[in-house]
């Protein structure tokens, strides 16, 4: 067990196209925003494991000889231990099968069953019935450390403070940022996989192997917190940058444009494992009209992938005009799906009325949405887009997108805001 403290940051995200459609296997485009979720891990001799989350409100504290005395086998019983996962990786590097019975042959992990996320409740002190997202995190939590940490010889005494500039259940990724900040920072503080921070260097990143295990992992608080979800949020939070995402595949777009977007928080919150549930009720009802959708959505993304490939070479206005035919394709897709919102109406209206080109992002139903800014807009037609979005209650904002993924941060290197938040300050 590591003895100092880590600060670890991890990318929110932005899906260009294909959300909803990458759960039934389709092909996503996600992007890393420039937002990112904070965490210090401090180990001690306390006896005692803290968890703060300043954003939420959540401050609770376990002692470690009541989670040590916890029979933890349950984590065994249908879910992957860390050693199933760590073989998984293993094995599926070389060519033999894998050889644990709860990884798939993609190397996927089994969901959190039922019973295990009843025990984790117990453990917790949430009611039976509680499913929001201040609770669920700190499930996600204590499943992560109990899974990651009962390989040591006796639990590890430790304080979390996790701390994000990304609002939460909007649409950015915020719960795949934090499960891949946990799952990055416990595998490290027990020595499951190395600090890559190198002497006096200000960031440090993790190999592409140990980032397969970080992601892995994050997958797994993310099943906790969301149910089923595809894996695509906590992918791009893991590798940063531009990301195809298909089935678990991933593969990193090369030389990606630096496309402005606007970003628009609707403010409206909404749930995506419900979100996810109802577009699934939508599809098993209508199959012979909603799976057209999908396959449809499939082909703009891929459509968007290839139009992005060729503006690394030489971007031009006619490519601009592709992205956003995309956009709006995509956006009346999404409504005939029943993810859309009135505020995010709202927002392509208003986008539409100083001629851009709006979409949700993420699970809708409220969230947030993105417009496209062509570089050949003026300054005053942004500022004016922003002032009546702003009017009708909306937040925005204009981000860069390709943000780099998971890092390990030297103290000393991370701004005095961001260490304040983390102080409570
Ligand atoms: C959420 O950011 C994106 C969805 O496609 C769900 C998922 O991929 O798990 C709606």
């Amino acid at each position: 067990m590591l003895s100092e403290a880590l600060m670890v940051s991890a990318p929110g995200k932005v899906i260009l196209h294909g959300e909803h459609a990458v759960v039934h296997g389709k092909v996503a485009l996600a992007v890393a925003l420039n937002l990112r979720t904070f965490l210090r891990l401090q180990p001690h001799n306390g006896g005692k494991v803290g968890l703060n989350l300043p954003n939420i409100g959540i401050k609770q504290t376990w002692d470690v000889a009541s989670l040590q005395r916890l029979d933890t086998s349950f984590l065994d019983s249908h879910g992957c231990s860390v050693l199933c996962i760590l073989l998984s990786i293993k094995h599926l590097r070389g060519p033999q099968p894998s050889v644990c019975a709860c990884v798939t042959e993609q190397g996927d992990v089994t969901v959190i069953t039922p019973e295990q996320m009843e025990k984790l409740k117990e453990v917790a002190g949430v009611r039976e019935d509680c499913a929001d997202h201040t609770h669920l995190a700190v499930l996600a939590f204590l499943y992560l450390y109990l899974s990651i940490c009962r390989k040591q010889r006796a639990l590890p005494s430790l304080d979390i403070v996790v701390w994000s500039e990304l609002p939460t259940g909007a649409g950015l990724g915020s719960s795949a940022a934090y499960s891949v900040c946990l799952a990055a920072a416990l595998l490290t503080a027990c020595e499951e996989i190395p600090n890559p921070l190198k002497d006096k260097e200000p960031v440090g990143r993790w190999t592409e192997e140990d980032l397969e295990l970080i992601n892995k992992w994050a997958f797994q608080g993310e099943r906790v917190i969301h149910g089923s979800p595809s894996g695509v949020d906590n992918a791009v939070s893991t590798w940063g940058g531009a990301l195809r995402y298909q089935q678990g595949k991933i593969s990193s777009l090369k030389r990606p444009p630096a496309l402005k977007i606007l970003l628009t928080n609707t403010k409206i919150p909404r749930s995506t494992k419900t979100l996810v549930a109802s577009v699934r009720s939508r599809l098993l009802k209508f199959p012979g009209i909603v799976a057209p959708l999908l396959t449809s959505i499939d082909a703009i993304s891929v459509e968007c992938e290839r139009v992005l490939g060729e503006m690394a070479a030489a971007p031009g206005p006619e490519h601009y005009l592709v992205l956003e035919e995309l956009i709006d394709m995509n956006q009346h897709h999404l409504n005939a799906l029943g993810v859309g919102h009135a505020s995010l109406d709202r927002l392509c209206q208003v986008a539409r009325a100083h001629g851009l080109h709006s979409k949700l992002t993420g699970a809708g139903g409220g969230g947030c949405g993105i417009t496209l800014l062509r570089p050949d807009l003026e300054g005053p037609e942004v500022e004016a887009t922003k002032q009546e979005l702003t009017r009708d209650g909306f937040d925005c904002w204009e981000t860069s997108i390709g943000a780099p993924g998971v890092s390990v941060h030297s103290a000393a290197s991370v701004d005095a805001a961001v260490r304040q938040a983390l102080d409570g300050l």
